[in-house]
């Protein structure tokens, strides 16, 4: 069986048009206030989405799936990262755009079946023996680096830790000692290192340690040094797959990228009987998460039924697609279907639609945005930019914030006034006026 030492956490992603959303804006019982969490309108889309999500912690939707559909602009997405933000760190959450499953160096089925993993959890209680305590003395030993002769290395440490009842005293060697200086531990921290992996976490200051509490402070521990701790983690199936993959390798295949190769069966089989095994024995459990497929029109048929399939498994994430298409082709079929889904996989889905919003919420949201980008405008310029916003988009007018920021600034000013939005306006051109330039220079543009 193989075992695992340390579990590198894979990357999230962090959708920076979104960036000033932080959850649903829901109060206790579930009513959408008319605004909250960086949300504004889109009421019952966004209770429906509450009811999503409480369904998602009591453990009733796995399995399942949600469908967002609307317009183009509505919010289809950002009441997901709202969902994603609602549900908090506990949950894994993995967001993918269907274009993602285009790949050249990668087969579909591969990509589906690893953001599925992705998508669930598994949270792993250890007990490891730990040297805990507040750092009392610490003594580096450096040497001239093996790998550049010109720089210096911390080689060894020397680190005493006391806590309410105990002192020790250690000596430990370079994986120590490096950690110690990246993670700027002093004198007075509250530490505790791994006996076995040598993994330092820093904890925090000691109360009483420092003259002025900046950051966190916290108790000095009791009993002895070394001692037991329990240990939560939580990593996804993918993460313990990568992991799995990487022990069973030669030191030059780690040379070569690791997201972008296939991970075989086999491997699967052992991650999988290894977290059987942690469940038997009550040292862990499982998390199914969500998996959030947007602008879901792009997937194609044989993606649905593998998604389909995938749903009825037994370890299943809850599945939440976003459209903004109505009656279309299937892609990959010449059928016409609602959504361009699949009639047996819509049929799984709860639909939740968002509705084009009134000028009174777009000019609320794009005030939202202008806060969020720290962007100043007078309220005539936001009443232009709103009526940008209702008359043409309102993604456009979102994102001429930025543009007239420029201008304004080009112009010795700070805050944004309704000519720089003008100036913008003329330059850089909507759909529909881009559309109508097309039309106008039809025969001198490339066909
Ligand atoms: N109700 C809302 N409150 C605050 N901001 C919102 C709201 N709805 C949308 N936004 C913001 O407006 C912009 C456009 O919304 P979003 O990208 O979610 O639209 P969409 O429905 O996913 O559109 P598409 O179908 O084109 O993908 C984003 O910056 C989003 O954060
Ligand atoms: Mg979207």
């Amino acid at each position: 069986m193989v075992e695992i030492k340390e579990i590198r956490k894979v990357e999230t992603e962090k959708a920076s048009i979104h960036s000033h959303i932080t959850g649903l804006g829901l109060d206790e019982k579930g009513k959408a206030l008319p605004k909250g969490d960086g949300l504004v309108g889109q009421l019952e889309a966004r209770e429906a989405s509450g009811i999503v999500v409480q369904l998602i912690r009591q453990g009733k939707m796995a399995g399942k799936g949600v469908l967002f559909v609307g317009p183009s602009g509505t919010g289809k997405t950002a009441l997901a990262v709202a969902i994603a933000k609602e549900l908090g760190e506990g949950t894994p959450f993995n967001m993918l755009n269907a274009s993602e499953i285009y790949s050249t160096e990668l087969k579909k089925t591969e990509i589906l079946t690893q953001a599925i993993r992705k998508s669930i959890g598994v949270r792993i209680r250890e007990k490891r023996t730990v040297y805990e305590g507040e750092v009392k003395e610490l003594r580096l030993k450096v040497a001239k680096s093996r790998l550049n002769p010109y720089s210096e290395v911390p080689r060894e440490v020397e680190i005493t830790l006391v806590t309410k009842d105990d002192q020790t005293k250690l000596t430990a060697g370079e994986t120590v000692a490096e950690q110690i200086v990246r993670l700027g531990i002093r004198k007075g921290d509250v530490i505790w290192i791994d006996a076995e992996t040598g993994n330092v976490v820093k904890e925090g200051k000691a109360k009483g340690s420092v003259q002025y509490d900046i950051g966190k402070t916290i108790d000095i521990p009791s009993g002895a040094v070394k001692k037991e701790k329990e240990l939560v983690t939580t990593v996804s199936l993918h993460d313990l797959d990568l992991n799995v993959a990487a022990q069973s390798v030669s030191i030059t295949a780690i040379f070569s990228l690791w997201t972008e190769r296939e991970i075989t069966q086999d491997v699967r089989k052992q991650v999988d009987t290894l977290v059987k095994d942690l469940i038997n024995k009550g040292m862990g459990e499982l998390l199914p998460g969500v998996l959030f497929i947007d602008d879901a029109h792009m997937l194609d048929i044989e993606t649905y039924s593998f998604l389909t399939k995938a749903l009825e498994a037994d370890l299943a994430p809850i599945l939440i697609l976003a459209t903004n298409r109505g009656i279309t082709k299937i892609r990959g079929t010449d059928i016409e279907s609602p959504h361009g889904i699949p009639l047996d996989l819509l049929d799984r889905l709860l639909i939740i639609p968002t509705k084009p919003y009134t000028p009174e919420e777009i000019k609320e949201i794009i005030k939202i945005r202008s806060d969020e980008l720290e962007i100043e405008i007078e309220p005539t310029a936001l009443e232009e930019l709103t009526k940008i916003g209702s008359e043409e988009s309102l993604r456009y007018a979102v994102q001429l914030l930025e543009p007239a920021r420029i201008i304004a600034q080009r112009n010795s000013r700070n805050i944004v006034k309704v000519e720089d939005i003008k100036e913008v306006y003329s330059l850089f051109a909507d759909v529909k006026r881009s559309v109508k330039y097309a039309k106008e220079y039809e025969n001198l543009l490339l066909k």
